[in-house]
């Protein structure tokens, strides 16, 4: 195994780690986020593809919905253990219970408060009334069925003591797995290790049980604190995709997979999730939760795998490796590892990314190309393929042109009848063509009626649509992704008009993709 050279040993070392996935649970605790029973199922349906050890499906005593849901997940997934959250009492106990007792492998998680602050202002209890209930809490769970969880609320901020009690009596009456929570977000990484690694010498039975940890991201630290507490000796982690939750949001599961995978030299345990699955449940929540994930978010963000300066162009088109550590198509990432042409760009991302398109220049005409290729990189964040593409246009004798431009698009949609779409296009012999479809929705419509007036057929892999002006006249940019043979064009438009902007998006890629088809047929002839 060797660290010497940044790949980080083998991906099976040491004891597992269970991954607890609460997307579901905290995760829908995050202000503003609330998932439908349909969006519920399909993400516990991809935790299952991810691979997640146990999936915590809800809070079933909060509403009869979540109770609804939970149950529904623990009918339908297969393979993870199903858990649900209770407080100390007999009726949300028993509402788990209802819910999870249809899983194949169902768990009861019970929490109660142990900070004093918690304890004083919330509960209105003493010590002595909270190690009651949770003793009385943790036997009847395990009344129900033998994995039960046990989580002293608030443990970072709580009388040690106190916790070393509460922990070995919730073993007492049947607690499998004790999770120790930063609920606030207060730990350090090494107090948080100190706190972990002090329990086999306070708590006599906690060979017991697995410990777990659970860690909120107030001060930035719920992944640094989850590795610390791996490294202290908890065997289950606790964190939610996107790092999503209650304030500043819970450990990012992606982070901490991708953490024990790339450095089992220093953890020295492996986790069974499947990092493939990463990058598909990521969006899959982000579109379900409407919380978008920051572009430079590690593992998932836009930018994770993106290189835009010069020194790290040229290094990752060397050896992937050079500023790399993680593989983005070990993660799912359509397309790995990009090359973005910004002002800080040098000549060898630049020629790489011409080549990528099918454009060879001469060296006269690559100077100037990169000399106006600068001048549209000082005006603009990124140069995209359509910039390059007018710069080729304008700079060399390379003639690129749209094949297929828009004249008309009209749409007929309602809420009872099905949408339909005409679609008017200048095709490249300079002559008008209309055809009309219908489709699931209005933006469906469209691009099955381009489809059929172009004769091509892409297969759409991403859309979406962001506000880039506020108020009612607001510019709507749809950004859509499609695919054809295996190779995937970006497509982007704005408009006031949302299927207007749609439209052109979809022949943006689609004039992309017949370019980069004319020009690789162009190259192979000569
Ligand atoms: O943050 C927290 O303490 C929790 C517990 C219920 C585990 O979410």
């Amino acid at each position: 195994m060797s660290t010497q050279d940044g790949t980080g040993g083998a991906a099976n070392a040491g004891d597992k780690v269970h991954i607890f996935d609460t997307t579901l649970r905290d995760g829908e605790q995050s202000a503003g986020i609330g998932f439908t029973i349909n969006e519920k199922l399909a993400i516990a349906r991809q935790l299952q593809r991810l691979g997640v050890d146990i999936i915590e499906a809800g809070f079933p005593a909060s509403s009869p919905g979540d109770l609804e849901a939970v149950s529904l997940i623990a009918k339908e997934v297969r393979g993870p253990i199903i858990c649900g959250l209770a407080r100390a009492n007999a009726g949300d106990i028993d509402a788990v219970w209802e819910a999870v007792g249809h899983a194949e492998t169902p768990r009861i998680h019970v929490f109660i408060s142990s900070s004093a602050i918690h304890m004083a202002q919330q509960l209105h209890k003493n010590k002595e009334d909270v190690l009651q209930l949770a003793r009385a809490s943790v036997a009847r769970a395990a009344g129900y069925c033998p994995e039960v969880e046990f989580s002293p609320m608030d443990a970072t901020r709580s009388d040690r003591q106190f916790v070393y009690e509460l922990v070995e009596a919730a073993i007492d009456e049947g607690a499998t797995t004790i999770n120790i929570p930063d609920t606030v977000g207060y730990a350090i990484p090494e107090e948080f290790e100190a706190l972990i690694r002090s329990l086999p010498e306070h708590v006599p039975d906690i060979h017991k049980a697995r410990i777990s940890v659970h860690c909120q991201n107030d001060l930035g630290m719920a992944t640094a604190n989850s590795l610390a507490g791996i490294l202290g000796g908890a065997r289950q982690v606790e964190g939610t995709i996107n790092g999503i939750g209650e304030r500043a949001g819970n450990a990012s599961l992606e982070e901490v997979i991708m953490a024990i995978r790339t450095r089992p030299d220093f953890m020295n345990v492996h986790v069974d999730a499947n990092p493939g699955e990463i990058y598909s449940i990521s969006r899959l929540v982000e579109r379900a939760s409407g919380m978008m994930v920051q572009p430079h978010k590690a593992i998932v963000g836009k930018n994770a795998f993106r290189h835009s300066s010069g020194i790290h162009q040229d290094g990752v088109l060397k050896m992937r490796e050079t500023y790399e550590i993680m593989d983005p198509l070990e993660i799912g990432i359509p397309g790995g590892s990009a090359i973005v042409l910004t002002k800080t760009s040098g000549r060898h991302g630049l020629q790489s990314r011409l080549s990528a398109l099918g454009i060879e220049p001469s060296e006269d005409e690559f100077q100037r190309v990169w000399d106006a290729f600068l001048g549209v990189a000082d005006a603009k964040d990124e140069v995209d393929d359509r910039d390059l593409m007018a710069i080729v246009s304008e700079q060399t004798q390379i003639k690129i042109e749209d094949a297929w431009t828009l004249d008309l698009v009209q749409v007929s949609s309602s809420d009872h009848g099905t949408p339909t779409a005409t679609i008017r296009l200048i095709g490249p012999d300079g002559a008008s063509h209309e055809d009309a479809a219908i489709g699931t929705g209005p933006v469906d419509a469209i691009y099955r009626a381009i489809s059929r007036v172009t004769g091509t057929q892409h297969d759409l892999t991403e859309f979406s649509v962001k506000s880039v002006t506020e108020g009612i006249d607001a510019q709507g940019e749809v950004t859509i992704r499609v695919e054809a043979d295996g190779v995937a064009y970006q497509g982007r438009a704005a408009d006031t008009d949302i299927l207007v902007a749609s439209a052109r998006a979809y022949l943006h890629a689609l004039n992309r993709s017949i370019a980069a088809i004319q020009r690789a047929e162009a190259v192979a002839t000569v």
